[in-house]
């Protein structure tokens, strides 16, 4: 199936999780076959073209693709945690979200020093989650040069939030 194609499986949800936010839902999405997996193989073709040698993704969507694109290229995938989760001692960061606040968490050891990590998730809408997980994994010695998106929300500018930063950025598809 083509990004197009895949485009067509997202399930558009107004006023959720709060009034005047459309919500662009994965559920429909992973729920088919077929969808799951071409989402995952124009992904995972991706991350190779970037030189990844491990995949970090965020709780909880971003471990739903992170984790499949770290399966088909067989490499080690790294959880960017909720707080609170981890049972060792951890780095977190405290980040805004399009609705509300949040917090990230990772062991630091599970990074390599100078590993090129590539992070996954399923949606970029201001870009503050994927920056904090960013700014995380470069704390803990990650070359963190590319960042892939099931979806972009264009408008929100998180793209050009990560691309400020030097993280360059790839999007299956878009929603205004
Ligand atoms: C969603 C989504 C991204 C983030 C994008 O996660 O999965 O991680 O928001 O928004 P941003 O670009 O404005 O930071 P959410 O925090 O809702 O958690 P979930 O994956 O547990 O649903
Ligand atoms: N995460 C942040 N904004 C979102 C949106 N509009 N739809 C789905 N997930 C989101």
């Amino acid at each position: 199936m083509t990004p197009n194609e895949l485009k067509s499986l997202i399930r558009t949800v107004p006023d959720f999780p709060e009034a005047g936010i459309q919500f662009r839902d994965i559920t429909t999405l992973i729920g088919h076959p077929l969808g799951l997996a071409a989402t995952v193989r124009h992904l995972a073709e991706r991350a190779k073209a970037c030189g990844a040698e491990a995949i970090a993704g965020m709780e909880a969507r971003g471990f739903i693709f992170g984790a499949a694109v770290a399966v088909e290229l067989e490499l080690g995938f790294i959880p960017v945690r909720k707080p609170g989760k981890l049972p060792i001692e951890i780095i977190g960061i405290d980040y805004a979200l399009e609705y509300g606040t949040d917090r990230l968490e990772i062991d630091p050891g599970a990074i390599q020093h100078g590993q090129t990590v590539v992070i996954v998730d399923d949606l970029i809408a201001t870009g503050g989650t994927a920056l904090a997980a960013a700014q995380l994994l470069r704390q803990a010695g990650a070359t963190i040069d590319d960042a892939l998106f099931v979806i972009d929300l264009p408008d929100l500018g998180g793209a050009q939030r990560l691309r400020d930063a030097s993280v360059e950025v790839s999007t299956l598809m878009e929603f205004e």
